[in-house]
């Protein structure tokens, strides 16, 4: 089976692809290295079955596939806003340009849409029948809407073309190889108690999140690819379990043996007071949840960091 990968290079796509060629298939990731690096995929890169491509997905792109993972797209506000229109045309080009691909290889596509696809939500927790409370004209909405628009198009793909879908809504995910700078709370905790800085709360920290750790939800994702022809989704990816940033950050000050104090910041207008999934869906029809406790998942994502950060990580933009 031969499958595509874009965004192979990145946080998630890199582990994808390691599973991927695990499981025995040939694997060409397309990654135009954005936020992404050949170090996340170093250790596939002249091995059997695995083809590395320089390409950005907002051009066309002729290959060979049977499935298509469609993941490249900036995932953390600070990469996704640095070139918002570069963000959304990845999002809507980069989505006609595989979903064309697709429709031409008649391949399976599974899109990596998001949790953000529900906005500032009204109700919690979200389950894919919410069709979200999304502003469309605000600095995140290069993303959001971007993410929104390609599931339309999956969608219609699908419905005019009979092309064979997959729509995964990702939340927040953490683990080894996520981008030491991207702003996101786990990699900042981690980072700050490594290097002994403060952890920056924002507000009292009594705000919750729930963390999926990389390998549950590379099961999630390989799960859907796999599911009968006539299960889409969308569905939701990403672990119930909630913690309130404070715990988090007491967990990671306790596994790094830190000496860092925790400080505290005003929250931003835009902070969501709670995130979390309902996937009753996933648990239903994948036959999938999270199995990893927060406290490994963390334990494995110091250690990557602790190793990254000896070797001068900050060049990374
Ligand atoms: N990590 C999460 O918690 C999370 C949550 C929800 C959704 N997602 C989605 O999962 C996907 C992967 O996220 P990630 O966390 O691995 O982010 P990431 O930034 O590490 O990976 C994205 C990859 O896409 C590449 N890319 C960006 N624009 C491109 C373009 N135009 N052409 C080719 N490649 C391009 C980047 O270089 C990078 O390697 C994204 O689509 C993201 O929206 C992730």
């Amino acid at each position: 089976m031969k499958a595509l990968v874009t965004g192979g290079a990145g946080f998630l796509g890199s582990h994808l692809c390691d599973r991927l060629i695990a499981d025995g298939s040939d694997v060409l990731c397309v990654d135009n290295l954005y936020t992404g690096s050949l170090d996340n995929v170093r250790q596939l890169l002249g091995g059997t079955g695995f083809n590395f491509l320089n390409h950005d997905v907002t051009s066309p792109l002729d290959a060979e596939v049977e499935r298509i993972f469609n993941l490249a797209c900036p995932a953390s506000p600070i990469h996704y806003q640095r070139n918002p229109i570069e963000t959304t045309r990845t999002c809507v080009h980069g989505a006609i340009n595989m979903l064309d691909l697709a429709t031409r290889q008649r391949a399976r596509i599974l899109q990596a849409s998001t949790s953000e696809v529900y906005g500032d939500p009204d109700i919690h927790p979200q389950s894919e029948d919410y069709w979200g409370r999304v502003n469309p004209i605000g600095p995140r909405s290069c993303y959001d809407e971007g993410k929104r628009c390609a599931e339309t198009l999956f969608f219609d793909y699908h419905r005019q073309l009979r092309l064979r879908i997959k729509v995964a809504r990702i939340f927040n995910t953490y683990g080894p190889r996520m981008h030491p700078n991207d702003g996101r709370v786990v990699s900042n905790f981690i980072v700050q108690a490594l290097r002994g800085q403060p952890i920056t709360l924002f507000g009292d920290g009594s705000q919750t999140r729930s963390f999926c750790y990389v390998d549950d939800l590379i099961n999630g994702l390989v799960s859907l690819m796999d599911t009968p022809d006539d299960f889409t989704g969308p569905v939701n990816l990403g672990n119930p379990v909630e913690f309130t940033i404070r715990e988090l950050a007491t967990e990671v000050i306790a596994l790094t043996g830190s000496s860092s104090r925790i400080e505290c910041k005003p929250l931003p207008d835009d902070d969501p007071r709670q995130r979390k999934p309902d996937i009753a869906l996933a648990r239903r029809c994948l036959d999938w949840e999270p199995t990893v406790q927060l406290r490994d998942g963390l334990a494995k994502t110091i250690a990557y960091f602790d190793s990254l950060l000896g070797q001068g990580a900050e060049a990374r933009p």
